[in-house]
């Protein structure tokens, strides 16, 4: 099971198949279309690969899968009592850590610290049981993690396979207030459709800290990427990400106002961008409704013919509006969550 972010679970089954490997099927989990995780049943060599794979954000070994015999705690009771724990018990060693971790979605009776409490304590118990010695629950920093999720009225049990989650890249030297998740950013730059081993020119004209550019850099592998940021000091932390990222021979930053892009680029083949939205540019007023329309009208005039923009906001009404302006033309759109509320990831075409 990988978790990512709600909406782009089709972008890691074809980061997967990309990078060669077999999927052999895979269905997504959860009571909404969003739910963020996704069963895939693939080559054991992913296992050996998942630290090279930019849009999962956690990876988990399912153990078990199926539906829950009810919504009360009585239900949940029988699940527990039901579920073969041998394979985790055989894990255990003495003075081995474990936490039981659980995520519950929808109309139950139950919580989910009641589905963790029920599982420890069949776990620690069977473990004195078969093994002798009750293992240490530790919740901070446990050796091994079991996951018991309750979605609507299925459940998996899981093991969890890398501690860390992926979506802390090492690069990030300098963090930025507004910084997009990292495998969003590269789901994005997937979504431009572009030929991965082309030579592009690729513009990210509200870099911040320069993820997009970093992430697009992985995936376009001999592709140059342009950033364009009002702040200098946000121009230096993205200079930083850049050359942790050992991308900067692709990479180049200028410090410049967006809504005079066509004064300083005369062309790209590709725009990926994370534009304000906001929360600091005073709220959805006609300020930001103005901002839009100049950057998109800017995006038209140094973009290729047929060229591409990918860019992601929850103002769904000024992008359609400012699209329509600048005569770009809207050729996909789908949900993802970003930062806990519901954005929208546009395709325009020029
Ligand atoms: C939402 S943030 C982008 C965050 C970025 N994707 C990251 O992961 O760090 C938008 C950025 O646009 C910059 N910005 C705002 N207006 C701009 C303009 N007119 N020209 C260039 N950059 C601008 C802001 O300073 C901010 O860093």
């Amino acid at each position: 099971m990988f978790t990512t972010v709600p909406g782009i679970e089709d972008l890691v089954v074809r980061e997967i198949s990309i990078k060669g490997f077999r999927v052999y099927s895979w269905h997504k989990i959860g009571i909404t279309e969003l739910s963020g995780r996704l069963i895939v049943e693939t080559e054991e060599s992913v296992l050996r690969s998942i630290r090279n794979f930019r849009t999962i954000e956690k990876a988990y070994l399912v153990l078990d899968e199926g539906s829950i015999p009810g919504r009360d705690i009585e239900a949940l009771r029988r699940l527990i009592s039901s579920i073969d724990v041998d394979p985790i018990v055989d894990m255990f060693t003495p003075y081995m850590t474990f936490a039981v971790r659980s995520v519950r979605a929808g109309d139950h009776e139950f919580t989910s610290m009641d589905i963790s409490r029920l599982l420890g304590e069949k776990l620690r118990n069977s473990v004195r049981e078969r093994l002798g010695f009750y293992p240490i629950v530790n919740l901070d920093n446990p050796d091994i993690v079991v996951e018991l999720d309750v979605i609507g009225d299925r459940y998996v049990l899981a093991i969890e396979i890398v501690h860390r989650s992926l979506r802390q890249r090492s690069y990030r030297v300098f963090h930025h207030e507004a910084t997009l998740n990292p495998p969003l950013a590269y789901a994005m730059n997937m979504l431009l459709g572009y030929d991965r081993y082309g030579r592009h020119i690729l513009l990210d004209p509200l870099c911040g800290s320069g993820t997009i550019i970093i992430e697009g850099l992985h995936y376009y592998v001999n592709s140059i990427y342009n950033g364009v940021e009002i702040y200098k000091h946000n121009c230096r932390g993205a200079l930083r990400n850049i050359y942790e990222a050992e991308v900067h021979d692709r990479a180049c930053i200028i410090c410049s106002d967006s809504t005079r892009l066509s004064n300083f680029i005369r062309y790209c083949d590709g725009i990926v961008t994370n534009p304000p939205y906001g929360i600091r540019m005073r709220t959805i007023d006609d300020s930001l409704r103005k901002f839009y329309i100049k950057i998109l009208c800017e995006f038209a005039k140094v973009l290729r013919e047929g060229g591409r923009v990918v860019i992601i906001s929850p103002r769904r009404g000024l992008i359609e509006h400012a699209a329509h302006v600048s005569r770009l033309e809207i050729v996909e759109k789908r949900e993802v969550e970003q930062g806990g509320m519901i954005s929208t990831v546009y395709i325009l075409s020029r």
